[in-house]
C-alpha cells in the first residue's frame, strides 16, 4: 500500500472503535438516508454474492447479509475490519467475511453478482475513482450501487458539508466512468446537493 493509503488506513483504525457513533446530526441523517438507499437498491437474492468495498465497520455488508447468499467486505483498515468482524460475531451472522482489500485490488477471486460501496470512494482522487470503477467492472457484477459524496451542482464554498479528506466527484464524472466501464446508470437518488446514490447495471448482463 502506498503511504497516502497507509496513513488513511491508520487514521480509520484509530477511530474504528467509535466510528459508528461519530457523525454529527446533519451528517448522520444524510449518511443514514444514503446507506438505506444503497441497501434498498442492492436488493440481493439468496444466491447472490455481494462485495462491499470500503466496508468499514460493515454497516452495509451486515444489512445485506440477511437476504444475500454471501457477503464479502473489503477495507484497507485493520481496525475497521476488526469492528466489522466483531459485529458479525455478536449478531451471529455467518454468511459474511471481512478482510483486507482495496478498490483497485479487492483480493477476492470468486464470482461477484453485486458490488456496493457507501461513503468510501470519495477517499480517492478522480483519476483513481475511474480506475476503481474499471476494476469493479472487471469483476463482472450485474449491478454496482454507489452511495457517496457527489456533486449535483457547484458546491457552495461557504457551506461545505464535508471537511478535509472528502474528494467528492461530480455526478457527471461518475456517470461517465460507469458508462465507460460498460454499465448503464438505471437510477440516481439525490440525498443532498452533495450526496447521492448511483445504481448501475451491466450492459448485456442477465
Ligand atoms: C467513511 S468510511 C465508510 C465505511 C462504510 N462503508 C460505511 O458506510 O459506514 C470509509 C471506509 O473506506 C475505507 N477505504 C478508504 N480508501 C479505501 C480504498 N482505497 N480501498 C478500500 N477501502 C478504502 C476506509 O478504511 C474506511 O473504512
Amino acid at each position: 500500500m502506498d503511504k497516502r493509503l497507509q496513513d488513511l488506513a491508520d487514521r480509520f483504525s484509530q477511530i474504528a472503535h467509535q466510528y459508528d457513533d461519530k457523525h454529527g446530526s446533519e451528517q448522520k441523517t444524510i449518511y443514514n438516508a444514503c446507506a438505506s438507499l444503497v441497501v434498498e437498491h442492492a436488493n440481493p437474492g439468496p444466491e447472490d454474492v455481494v462485495l462491499d468495498l470500503g466496508t468499514g465497520t460493515g454497516l452495509i455488508a451486515l444489512a445485506l447479509a440477511g437476504n444475500a447468499g454471501h457477503v464479502v467486505g473489503r477495507d484497507i483498515s485493520d481496525g475497521m475490519i476488526e469492528q466489522a468482524r466483531s459485529k458479525a460475531a455478536d449478531r451471529g451472522i455467518e454468511n459474511v467475511e471481512f478482510g483486507f482489500g482495496q478498490f483497485r485490488d479487492p483480493q477476492y477471486d470468486g464470482e461477484v453478482d453485486i458490488v456496493v460501496s457507501n461513503f468510501a470512494l470519495h477517499h480517492l482522487p478522480d483519476e483513481e475513482k475511474r480506475e476503481a470503477i474499471e476494476a469493479i467492472a472487471d469483476l463482472g457484477p450485474r449491478r454496482f450501487v454507489l452511495g457517496d459524496a457527489m456533486f449535483f451542482g457547484s458546491p457552495d464554498p461557504e457551506e461545505p458539508l464535508f471537511g478535509h479528506g472528502v474528494d467528492g466527484a461530480t455526478v457527471g464524472m461518475l456517470v461517465d466512468a460507469l458508462t465507460d466501464g460498460g454499465f448503464a446508470v438505471t437510477a440516481l437518488e439525490r440525498v443532498h446537493d452533495q450526496v447521492g446514490v448511483l445504481v448501475a447495471e451491466r450492459v448485456g448482463g442477465d
